[in-house]
């Protein structure tokens, strides 16, 4: 595993051993900063610094560390035959490359492409959620709002909010009861302050406007949809939640579809988890657990449009469970075997 330390890495770990995934060895890597362990089966391990020849008699290796490392590793280590699942972005876009969330596309795993990609965090609960609707109805247009959390953008910004709510929990009503200006703050691991604040930028904005999340979003739905003209429009939020990715999205269907259809097929959507009408999921109660979640179905602007609110955690569906269920599925079909 690359990036056994990091907040991925951490829940893999976890879900490996929970699951009792057959692992006869492990060998945890980290950016190989001095005392780098990480915990499994309760021991604790060293995790240095990247082995490549280590890393290639493994069966499966999980990469959870970067685009960058991931570029470096990825393809050399299917090459020696290991089968790779890495949770960067560096290979969702290339065609040669399964990009596989089990529920929905299982199908798009090969034998012979022992290199596979997990999904962006954000687009794994619209693609869960909606997957069944899309087979049958067909989403044609999708609109999407974001609120992710900021465990998204790993450990370093995470830090940052609570350095920043820390300082701030000191901040007090003034004096008349009116609201304090807080000002705009300082941030370094992300593009502004988060603490008491939402900041609509999630990546590199491009010279259209779009940031690079909200680009992932809709370039891996139309591929893990295999929907190639599906039209999307996002607007990805970073908001002062620890974990668990939330969605307002609007669906364009190919037919008019009621909301009592839409929900009935939204209960019968693998990995999906309906809330009753008139309730709803949240990310501090989603938050640690497995499902994706959805509520407040309703129609939208007209009979071909479904609304409604989705939650998933980021850093489990949306990533380290996503990779377990995706190696699950190869011990499944017999081609991971130990060689
Ligand atoms: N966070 C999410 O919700 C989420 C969701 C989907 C996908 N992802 C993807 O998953 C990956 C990990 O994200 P994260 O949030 O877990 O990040 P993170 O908390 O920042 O952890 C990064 C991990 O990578 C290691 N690392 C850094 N440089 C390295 C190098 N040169 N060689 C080997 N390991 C190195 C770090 O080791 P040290 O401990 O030594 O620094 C750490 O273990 C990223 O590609 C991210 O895009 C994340």
């Amino acid at each position: 595993m690359v990036g056994a330390t990091g907040m991925v890495g951490r829940e893999l770990l976890r879900l490996l051993e929970n699951r009792r995934f057959p692992v006869a060895q492990l060998l945890p890597f980290s950016s190989g900063r001095a005392g780098a362990a990480a915990r499994f089966r309760g021991r604790s391990l060293p995790a240095p610094a990247v082995d490549f020849l280590a890393l290639s008699s493994c069966d499966i290796a999980f990469l959870v560390s970067s685009d960058e490392v991931a570029r470096t590793l990825a393809p050399r280590l299917a090459a020696a035959g290991v089968w790779t699942i890495d949770d960067s972005a560096a290979f969702r876009q290339d065609p040669r490359v399964p990009l596989v969330i089990p529920e929905v596309n299982a199908a798009a795993l090969r034998r012979d492409a022992r290199l596979i990609a997990g999904p962006n965090c954000t687009m794994t609960g619209l693609a869960v959620a909606a997957g069944r609707l899309h087979r049958e109805f067909g989403v044609r247009e999708a609109r999407v709002a974001s609120y992710q959390a900021v465990s998204g953008a790993g450990k370093a910004a995470l830090g940052e909010l609570f350095t920043q709510a820390r300082a701030l929990a000191r901040t007090k009503l003034l004096s008349d009861g009116r609201a304090p200006s807080l000002g705009p703050g300082r941030a370094s691991a992300l593009p502004r302050a988060i603490a008491f604040n939402v900041v609509p930028q999630v990546g590199r904005l491009g010279a259209d406007g779009y940031s690079g999340e909200e680009n992932k979003v809709r370039d891996e739905l139309r591929k893990i949809w295999s929907a190639p003209r599906l039209r999307a429009s996002v607007t990805a939020v970073r908001v002062p939640t620890i974990r668990g990715h939330a969605l307002a999205a609007w669906l364009t269907l190919a037919r008019p579809v009621s909301v009592a259809r839409a929900r009935a097929i939204l209960a019968k959507t693998p990995g999906l988890v309906l809330s009753e009408a008139g309730d709803y999921p949240t990310p501090r109660a989603a938050g640690g657990t497995d499902p994706v979640y959805a509520g407040r179905v309703r129609q939208g602007t007209g009979p071909r449009e479904i609304a409604l609110w989705i939650v998933s955690d980021n850093l489990l569906k949306g990533a380290a469970l996503n990779s377990v269920q995706v190696a699950e599925e190869l011990l499944r079909r017999r081609w991971l075997v130990p060689r």
